[in-house]
């Protein structure tokens, strides 16, 4: 079965989680967190039950690392598990699976969301076929949410779309229709020095952490709020503000985390100086920005690259539905 899941971009972000000693894939976040699945970029996941024992993995048309490799089996054999006890499906010896993204890597978009979404679809599609996994999406969006968290914890939203929420166990969809772009600017395809993995781990070493945490709810409300009402410039404001505060506070970690470039910086502190704007950015753990409008600001972002000196790609994309099986 091939499954087909966009990433999505956090506006109020998942930043630290909960430690666990006896479970590193928790991944229970310290605060909830409000996202855009994308429609553009996709990961696509084929899925095929095989008499060989075990899970082959093919990434991109090689042969994945071993750590993918390790990630992808404990997933499989997860919502292997869910599907036995819950429907006493018949689990196949073995899969193999197939993924590929249409967007290459490094983009600042979070592949791990998007991958581990359709993983978790293909693989039920896999076991119970398509119309009894695309039901089960229908009715029970929360509980591949709750799945597809354990691969990657933004994966946890992209299992719907376009703005959905995630507290604690799952994510679950805002009912919010605004068709929101967003371009990204890449000034970097270089992998990030310290994964997300490792910042989320760092978190509590930030003297910031507390305070954020503290002033988070009020500032999630507003967002929820601001999206509602379909307020681009209620909304703007409050995400730049939440995007540049993940940064400074894992710059404050023992040691820093330094994930903006120089470039990044000049074109952020130059979008700030416009007075009146129909653009508004965010970013996550990487250099590249994104900057979500209604209209198409693609010719005026080239516009400010160029008169700032600055060499960037634009990736255009726009909100999207959520996963489907094909
Ligand atoms: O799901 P992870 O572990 O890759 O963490 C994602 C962290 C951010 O992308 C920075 C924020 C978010 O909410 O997606």
């Amino acid at each position: 079965m091939i499954a087909e899941a966009s990433p999505n971009i956090a506006l109020i972000k998942y930043w630290g989680k909960e430690v666990s000693t006896c479970d590193a894939t928790r991944n229970l976040p310290l605060n909830p967190s409000i996202s855009m699945t994308l429609s553009q970029a996709m990961t696509r996941v084929e899925a095929r039950a095989q008499s060989e024992q075990g899970v082959s993995l093919v990434w991109d048309n090689k042969t994945a690392s071993v750590a993918d490799l390790t990630k992808v089996v404990a997933h499989v054999q997860r919502v292997c598990a869910y599907l036995h006890v819950t429907f006493q499906a018949e689990i196949p010896t073995g899969f193999a699976i197939n993924t590929s993204n249409n967007f290459p890597h490094g983009t600042g978009l979070a592949s791990s969301a998007s991958a581990f979404a359709a993983l978790t679809l293909a693989i039920v599609g896999e076991v119970m076929g398509a119309e009894p996994a695309m039901q089960l999406l229908r009715t029970d969006m929360a509980t591949l949410s709750a799945l597809a968290r354990r691969g990657s914890g933004s994966a946890a939203r992209s299992l719907s779309g376009a703005f959905v929420k995630w507290e604690r166990e799952h994510a679950e969809n805002l009912n919010i229709a605004w068709p929101l772009r967003d371009t990204v600017v890449i000034f970097s395809r270089a992998p990030k020095a310290v994964s997300s993995t490792d910042a989320h781990s760092a978190l509590p070493t930030s003297p910031l952490l507390r305070g954020r945490l503290a002033s988070l709810p009020e500032r999630t409300r507003a967002v929820e709020a601001a999206l509602r009402a379909r307020d681009l410039q209620m909304l703007g404001p409050l995400i730049e503000t939440e995007a540049l505060e993940i940064h400074r506070v894992v710059e404050a970690c023992s040691p820093p985390i330094h994930y903006l470039l120089p470039e990044t910086k000049k074109f952020l502190a130059h979008v700030q100086s416009i007075p009146k704007r129909n653009f508004f950015f965010t970013i996550d753990a990487g250099p590249n920005v994104h900057v979500l409008s209604e209209a198409n600001v693609s010719d005026e972002l080239q516009g400010i690259l160029q008169k700032l000196g600055l060499h960037a790609e634009l990736w255009q994309d726009e909100c999207g539905a959520g996963p489907r099986l094909i």
